[in-house]
C-alpha cells in the first residue's frame, strides 16, 4: 500500500512502475493540496475522483482543512461524500464554486476533455462550469492527441423521448465523417443505461477522433432537439494534474 501522501514518495527505483490505480491516487492526492479551508468544492465522479474524496475527508478529519462544503457531481459521489463525512450543498445554494476536482476519460494538448464515460457528464459540466478553478486529475494514459482518438466513445446525454429519432439525427450530423458510428448505451441487462437525470446516453465513436473545429461540433450537437449535453468539455480545465508511471507528477496550467 502507498503511504498517506504518495506524491511525496522518495525517488523510486527505475524498475518500479506505478499501476494505473496508483497513478490516479497520486494525482488525486496532489490536487487535494490545492483545496483551502472554507472553500466550496465541486466533487467529481469516477475512480480517480473517489481517491480525491477520500483524501479530502482525511484532511478534514485531521484538521488540516476546515469549513469545506462539497457539491457532488453525481448520486454516486453524493453517497461516497456523505459516508466520508463531507458536508454537502447544491449549486442552487452555492452558485459559485471555488474549485472543482474531477477525473477525465481523455485530455487533448489544449486541455479539452472527454468526460462522462461514467455517465455523469451533465451534472459535472454544470458544476465544473460554475467553478473558479477546475482541476483535472488523470494518469498519463488519459492524454490523447485528439478527442475521441483513443477509439473510446464520446458520450451525449439525450432525453428518452423518441431516442431513436435523436440517434438518427446524430448519425446524420456526422454522415460525412469516415468511420463514425453511434449507438445507445445499455446496462448489464441490455436495458437503456439511465443517467442520474433519468436520461439516456448515446455513445459516439470517431475512428480518427473528432475532426474540425470542436466548438462548431459542440454547437451542432447542442442545437439538436433532444440533446441535453455532450461529454466534450472545451476550454473548461484550468489545471491538469497528471501522474506518470515512474511516480512523477506534471502540473499543467
Ligand atoms: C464520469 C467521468 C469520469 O471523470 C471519467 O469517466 C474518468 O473516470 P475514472 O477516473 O474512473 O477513470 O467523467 O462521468
Amino acid at each position: 500500500p502507498l503511504p498517506s501522501s504518495p506524491h511525496l514518495l522518495p525517488h523510486k527505483p527505475d524498475s518500479i512502475q506505478l499501476t494505473q490505480e496508483e497513478m490516479k491516487r497520486v494525482a488525486a492526492y496532489r490536487a487535494a493540496d490545492m483545496v483551502g479551508s472554507g472553500m466550496v468544492v465541486g466533487l467529481g465522479t469516477g475512480s480517480t475522483a473517489a481517491h480525491f474524496i477520500d483524501r479530502l475527508a482525511e484532511l478534514m478529519l485531521n484538521g488540516s482543512l476546515t469549513g469545506i462544503i462539497g457539491i457532488p457531481t453525481s448520486l454516486q459521489t453524493e453517497k461516497h461524500a456523505i459516508k466520508a463525512g463531507i458536508p454537502l450543498s447544491t449549486l442552487d445554494s452555492h452558485p459559485i464554486v471555488d474549485i472543482s476536482i474531477d477525473g477525465a476519460d481523455e485530455v487533448d494538448p489544449k486541455y479539452n476533455l472527454v468526460k462522462g464515460r461514467g455517465g455523469s457528464l451533465f451534472r459535472e459540466k454544470m458544476i465544473e462550469g460554475a467553478s473558479r478553478k477546475f482541476v483535472v486529475i488523470v494518469d498519463e494514459t488519459k492524454m490523447v492527441g485528439c478527442l475521441g482518438g483513443s477509439g473510446l466513445s464520446v458520450p451525449v446525454e439525450i432525453v428518452p423521448f423518441s431516442w431513436n429519432y435523436t440517434l438518427l439525427k446524430i448519425q446524420k450530423l456526422f454522415e460525412n465523417e469516415i468511420g463514425f458510428s453511434a449507438r445507445l448505451r445499455v446496462d448489464q441487462d441490455n436495458k437503456p443505461f439511465k443517467t442520474d437525470n433519468e436520461n439516456y446516453i448515446i455513445e459516439m465513436f470517431f475512428e480518427k477522433g473528432v475532426s474540425g473545429d470542436l466548438n462548431e461540433v459542440s454547437d451542432k450537437l447542442l442545437r439538436l432537439t433532444g440533446v441535453i449535453e455532450h461529454g466534450m468539455f472545451l476550454n473548461m480545465a484550468t489545471n491538469v494534474v497528471m501522474a506518470k508511471k515512474d511516480g512523477s507528477l506534471v502540473i499543467l496550467n
